[in-house]
């Protein structure tokens, strides 16, 4: 990214909401917008913190700047909808990708009616491209949807990880390796640390040389895991009870 660009961004830790009171304290009539993903998967999982998102809202509110909720990662996948349902917060805008498009490639954002009105036709923000609307995406993207509104699937999703979780938890704690792991729903990280993960400092305090260890050696017994330490491990309907009890046996 340029670096004039980079400067027109203010960066403030994860679930610190008076680094972000500051900014807006100090920037407040310049801030377009603030844009957080309301559970972060891209440090690894790690939850808001009671009130974190609130006093975005409430913040962004008083000062008129738009609240962007990333839901590429948990949107449709934590609830049928997005982390805002569970979290009873409305942001002016939602970022959508991945499950919406049913594995094919598809981005979305929907918001406030006035201000999709900008967009064309009816506004003068043009956004338009060679592949927005494709059928064969967007069927792959609907075929997704009808399959996660039937009854049961998030609850299974619910069980299924949490299944994998407490295996997790119990093969490193008898062999005493010190971890955490942060999981929402069927998002979940195994960081490799002995302090609770709750932003990018403390994600960034995990032992990345275990983890690439651990990374190869479930690799070469056939269990392919994302290959970072700051990445999100998903349990999704197609993983079987089975797979579960294998991914155990190869960690054990
Ligand atoms: C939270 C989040 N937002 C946005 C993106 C970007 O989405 P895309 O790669 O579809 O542009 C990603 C990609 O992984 C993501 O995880």
């Amino acid at each position: 990214m340029p670096e004039e660009l980079a400067k027109l961004t203010l960066t403030v830790p994860y679930n610190d909401i008076e680094a972000a009171k500051s900014a807006v304290d100090l920037y407040g009539d310049d801030i377009a917008c603030v844009i957080v993903e309301p559970v972060a998967g891209n440090m690894g999982v790690v939850p808001p913190a009671p009130g974190f998102l609130e006093g975005l809202r409430e913040i962004t509110a008083e000062k008129d700047i738009l609240l962007i909720f990333d839901e590429v990662i948990t949107g449709f996948r934590l609830t049928y909808g997005g982390f805002q349902n569970i979290a009873g917060i409305e942001p002016d805008l939602t970022c959508l990708g991945k499950i919406i498009g049913g594995g094919l490639p598809v981005g979305a954002f929907g918001g406030r009616r006035e201000i999709m009105e900008k967009l064309a036709p009816m506004g003068p923000v043009y956004q338009a491209g060679t592949l927005s609307g494709n059928p064969l995406a967007m069927a792959a993207g609907i075929a997704t949807l009808n399959c996660l509104q039937k009854p049961g699937v998030y609850d299974a999703l619910e069980e299924k990880t949490a299944r994998l979780c407490a295996g997790i938890k119990k093969t490193f704690e008898e062999k005493g390796i010190s971890h955490r792991i942060n999981r929402v729903g069927s998002m979940f990280t195994l960081f490799f640390t002995p302090e609770d993960v709750t932003d990018f400092a403390s994600a960034a305090k995990s032992d990345t040389e275990l983890f690439s260890h651990h990374f190869g050696k479930m690799l070469a017994g056939g269990v392919m895991i994302a290959p970072s330490q700051f990445e999100t491990s998903f349990v999704s309907l197609a993983h079987t009870d089975e797979d579960i009890d294998t991914t155990l046996a190869v960690l054990e």
